[in-house]
C-alpha cells in the first residue's frame, strides 16, 4: 500500500514536472553534483564510453565570456557577465582505461537555456578548451581534453610517442572523434538534466570554428553528420596532405631557382596589385571583389620597376598561429633592414610562381594556391646579418606537418640542410603520403554529406578571398566535390540548386585568414555573433540566409557599414551607377573563364582529391 502511494506520488511529480518545464528551476537546483552524476548515461548505453562518475565536480560561476570564437581569435566580440554550471567529468573507452578523456560544459541557467547545444572549434593544431561560448546564445556548451590533455597541448606536442611511433588515438581524437562524442554525451545528457516542455527532447546543435575549428566544423558535418543542426565552417584548414605542404612550395621555389626577394618587394607586388585589380568589380574601394578577374585580366610583369620603402623592423612571427600552445617553437625574431629599391624581373617571377600553384618536375598540377592579391608572407625570406643577405626561411607550419606527421620525428621544423635539394616531386611526393597516411583522419575532405543533409543540417561555409594561409579556391573544390559526388547524375547548374538548399558558400570579398585583412581595410568581414544568428535562424526558423552578413571593422572609409555577401557562385559586381555605396553590390553569375579559374583538376595523383 504505502509502495503504491509512493509510486502514485512519483508520477504526480513526473507529469508536474513535464507540463511546468524544469524541475530544475534554478542554476543551484541543476548544479547539484549528485543529480548531474544520475543523469550520466550508464556504462553500455553509448557503446564505448565509460564515465568515472566520481570525478564529477560541479561548480556554480559567474564569467565573463564573449560571444564565441567562430570568426577567429583576432575578432573581438562584446563580452558580458554569465552565471552557469561549470561541469567537469572523465571518461574513459571501454577496454582502453589507461587513457582518461577530460570533459568540460558550461550548463546555462535553466531560465536563459534555448535547447541549444554549442561547440566552438580552436585552431592551429588545438581544439577548444573554452566551454563557455555558447551561454551568449542560450546553450550549453563543452570542450573536451581529447584524452591527450588537449586543454594544455596542441596536437603535434602529442602526436608521437617517441621518434618513430605515432600516436594514432590522439590523431583520431584531434581530428574528429573526440569532439563529436562530446557532442554525443551532451544530447543524451541536457534533456534529462532541463528537463522538457514538450515531448520532444530536442536539443538545437550547433559548431562553429574557423581554420583548424573550420576543419574541425567539417569533420563533424562528415563524421557525426546526423548530430548536428546548424554547422558554420570559416576557411577550413581541411585537404592537411596537400594544405601543410603548399606552406612550403614559396621557399621551395626561391630555393630551386636561387633567389630570395626582398620582403619589400614583395609586398609592393602584392600592393600594386590591389591597387590595379580593385577597380574591375565596378567599385574602387581599396578592395579586390574579384580575384577571379584579377587572374585573367592582371598582368604581374606590370609591377617590374616600381619603387618600395620599407623602414628597419625587429618583428616576430608566430609560424600562423599554429602549435598555439607551444609559442616558442616556430616563432621567429627577424631584424629587418631598411629596404629602398624597384621591383625586379626576379622579384615577378617568384610571385607569380607562388601564385599559380604546385606541379610535378613534369608539369602535372599538384596543388593550387592563394588567390592573386593575397598576402605572400609564406614568401619572405629571413634576413641574414651576418653576409646583408637575404636566405632561405622554411615555414614551420609545413616543416613541422613533415618532420612530425610524416617522418615521425621529435623536430619542429626542416632545417637549410634537409630543404638544400629540395624538388618539385618531393613536395608532391608528401602531399602524396600525407593524403594516404591523414585520410581517415586530418585530411577531412569526406565529399558525401547525406548523413548531415537527410537529417535537416545547414551548413555555412565562409572563406576570405585574400586569404594568405588557407587558400579560398581550396573551399570551393571541395564544395564542388560535395555536388559531384552528391549529385553525379545533375548538371553543375542543378547540382548548386539541389545544394544550395541546406549548404551556402560564401567568398569574402578582401577577406584574410579568419579576419578581416589590414592591406584591404574596406573589406568587410562577417562577425562570430552574426554567424551564429544565421544558422540559428535557418535552422530553428528556416530563414536561409540569402547573402552572409558581414561588417567592414578595419577603419576603411566604409568602417561600420555591413554588407550582405554574394553566396556562391554568384560573384559581386558594381555597376557604374551606384558604385559609391558598398551596400548596392551585385551578385551575378560570371562568366565561363571566370567560373573556370575556380575549378582545379589535380592530375599529379592517381586518384581523386576531393
Ligand atoms: C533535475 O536534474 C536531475 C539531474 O541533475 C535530473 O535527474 C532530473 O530529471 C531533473 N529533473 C527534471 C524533471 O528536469
Ligand atoms: C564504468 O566503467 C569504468 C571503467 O571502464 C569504471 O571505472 C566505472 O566505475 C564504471 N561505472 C560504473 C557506474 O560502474
Ligand atoms: C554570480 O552573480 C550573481 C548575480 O550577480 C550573484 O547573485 C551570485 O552570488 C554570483 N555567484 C557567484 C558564485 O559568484
Ligand atoms: C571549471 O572547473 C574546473 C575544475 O574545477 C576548472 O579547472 C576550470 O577552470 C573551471 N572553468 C571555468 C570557466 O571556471
Ligand atoms: C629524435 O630524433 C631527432 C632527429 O634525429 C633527434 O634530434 C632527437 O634527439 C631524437 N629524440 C629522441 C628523444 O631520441
Ligand atoms: C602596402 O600597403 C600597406 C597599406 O595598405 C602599407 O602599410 C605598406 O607600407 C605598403 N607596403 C609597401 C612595400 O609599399
Ligand atoms: C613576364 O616577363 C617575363 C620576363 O621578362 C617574360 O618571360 C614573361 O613572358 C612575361 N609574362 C607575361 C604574362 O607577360
Ligand atoms: C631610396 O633610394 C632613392 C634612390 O637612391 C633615393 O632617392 C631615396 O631618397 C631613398 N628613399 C629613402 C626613404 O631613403
Ligand atoms: C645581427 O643579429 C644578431 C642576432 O639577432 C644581433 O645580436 C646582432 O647585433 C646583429 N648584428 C648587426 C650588425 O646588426
Ligand atoms: C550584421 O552584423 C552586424 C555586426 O555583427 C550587426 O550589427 C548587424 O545588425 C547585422 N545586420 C543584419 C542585417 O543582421
Ligand atoms: C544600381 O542602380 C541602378 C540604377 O539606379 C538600379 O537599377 C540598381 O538596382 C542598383 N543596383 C543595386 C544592386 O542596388
Amino acid at each position: 500500500m504505502l509502495f503504491l502511494v509512493a509510486q502514485t506520488f512519483l508520477v504526480i511529480v513526473l507529469v508536474r514536472a513535464r507540463l511546468t518545464g524544469a524541475a530544475n528551476a534554478t542554476l543551484a537546483e541543476l548544479c547539484k553534483a549528485d543529480n548531474l552524476r544520475n543523469a550520466l548515461p550508464t556504462n553500455g548505453t553509448l557503446l564505448g564510453i565509460n564515465f568515472l562518475p566520481e570525478s564529477l565536480t560541479a561548480q556554480l560561476t559567474n564569467t565573463s565570456v564573449g560571444s564565441g570564437t567562430a570568426a577567429g581569435p583576432s575578432v573581438s566580440v562584446a563580452s558580458n557577465i554569465y552565471s552557469f554550471c561549470n561541469l567537469t567529468v572523465n571518461y574513459v573507452h571501454a577496454g582502453a582505461e589507461d587513457r582518461t578523456i577530460r570533459l568540460r560544459f558550461a550548463l546555462p541557467a535553466p531560465s536563459e537555456y534555448k535547447s541549444r547545444f554549442y561547440v566552438g572549434g580552436g585552431g592551429g593544431y588545438s581544439l577548444s578548451s573554452d566551454a563557455t561560448g555558447g551561454l551568449a546564445y542560450g546553450a550549453a556548451s563543452g570542450a573536451t581534453d581529447a584524452g591527450y590533455d588537449a586543454f594544455d597541448k596542441s596536437l603535434d606536442q602529442a602526436v608521437l610517442l617517441a621518434n618513430g611511433t605515432l600516436d594514432w588515438d590522439s590523431v583520431r581524437m584531434f581530428s574528429y572523434q573526440a569532439l563529436g562524442e562530446m557532442t554525443l554525451i551532451a544530447k543524451q545528457i541536457l534533456p534529462s538534466l532541463y528537463g522538457s516542455d514538450t515531448d520532444s527532447s530536442k536539443v538545437w546543435t550547433y559548431f562553429s570554428g574557423c581554420s583548424d575549428g573550420g576543419r574541425q566544423a567539417m569533420s563533424q558535418v562528415q563524421r557525426w553528420g546526423d548530430l548536428y543542426d546548424g554547422v558554420v565552417a570559416g576557411a577550413p584548414a581541411f585537404r592537411q596532405g596537400q594544405q601543410q605542404i603548399l606552406h612550403l612550395n614559396p621557399a621551395a621555389i626561391e630555393q630551386q631557382r636561387g633567389y630570395f626577394p626582398p620582403p619589400c618587394a614583395l609586398q609592393k607586388i602584392v600592393n600594386a596589385t590591389i591597387e590595379a585589380c580593385d577597380p574591375l568589380d565596378g567599385r574602387t574601394d581599396g578592395v579586390i571583389s574579384r580575384t577571379d578577374l584579377c587572374m585573367s585580366r592582371f598582368n604581374l610583369n606590370s609591377t617590374v620597376g616600381k619603387a618600395y620603402y620599407c623602414a628597419a623592423e625587429t618583428s616576430t612571427s608566430l609560424g600562423f598561429g599554429f602549435g598555439r600552445r607551444q609559442l616558442a617553437a616556430g616563432s621567429q625574431t627577424n631584424s629587418l633592414p631598411e629596404q629602398n629599391g624597384t621591383v625586379t624581373v626576379d622579384d615577378v617571377m617568384i610571385a607569380r610562381a607562388v601564385y599559380e600553384g604546385v606541379f610535378t618536375s613534369s608539369g602535372k598540377r599538384a596543388y593550387l594556391s592563394w588567390q592573386i592579391g593575397s598576402d605572400l608572407g609564406d614568401a619572405e625570406p629571413t634576413y641574414d646579418n651576418a653576409t646583408s643577405s637575404w636566405v632561405l626561411n622554411i615555414p614551420s607550419t609545413g616543416g613541422v606537418f613533415v618532420r612530425k606527421f610524416l617522418e615521425r620525428l621529435e623536430l619542429d621544423n626542416l632545417d637549410d640542410e634537409a630543404f638544400a635539394s629540395i624538388t618539385n616531386d618531393q613536395l608532391v611526393a608528401w602531399m602524396d603520403k600525407g593524403t594516404r597516411e591523414y585520410y581517415d583522419t586530418l585530411q577531412t575532405t569526406w565529399p558525401d554529406l547525406s548523413t548531415f543533409a537527410n537529417h535537416g543540417g545547414k551548413l555555412i561555409h565562409y572563406h576570405g578571398e585574400s586569404d594568405n594561409s588557407v587558400p579560398a579556391a581550396s573551399s570551393v573544390h571541395y564544395r564542388q566535390s560535395v555536388a559531384s559526388s552528391m549529385h553525379a547524375d545533375l548538371a553543375s547548374a542543378q547540382q548548386e540548386e539541389r545544394l544550395d538548399e541546406w549548404y551556402r558558400l560564401f567568398l569574402v570579398p578582401g577577406g584574410a585568414h579568419c579576419s578581416a585583412n589590414s592591406l584591404q581595410p574596406n573589406g568587410p568581414f562577417p562577425q562570430a555573433a552574426s554567424l551564429m544568428q544565421q544558422i540559428i535562424d535557418w535552422v530553428e526558423r528556416d530563414i536561409a540566409p540569402a547573402g552572409l552578413n558581414a561588417t567592414v571593422t578595419q577603419g576603411g572609409s566604409d568602417e561600420g557599414k555591413s554588407v550582405s555577401l554574394c553566396r556562391w557562385p554568384y560573384r559581386p559586381v558594381w555597376s557604374s551607377e551606384n558604385a559609391t555605396d558598398i551596400n548596392a553590390m551585385g551578385c551575378e553569375m560570371p562568366d565561363t573563364e571566370a567560373r573556370e579559374s575556380w575549378t582545379y583538376a589535380f592530375e599529379a595523383f592517381g586518384y581523386a582529391v576531393y
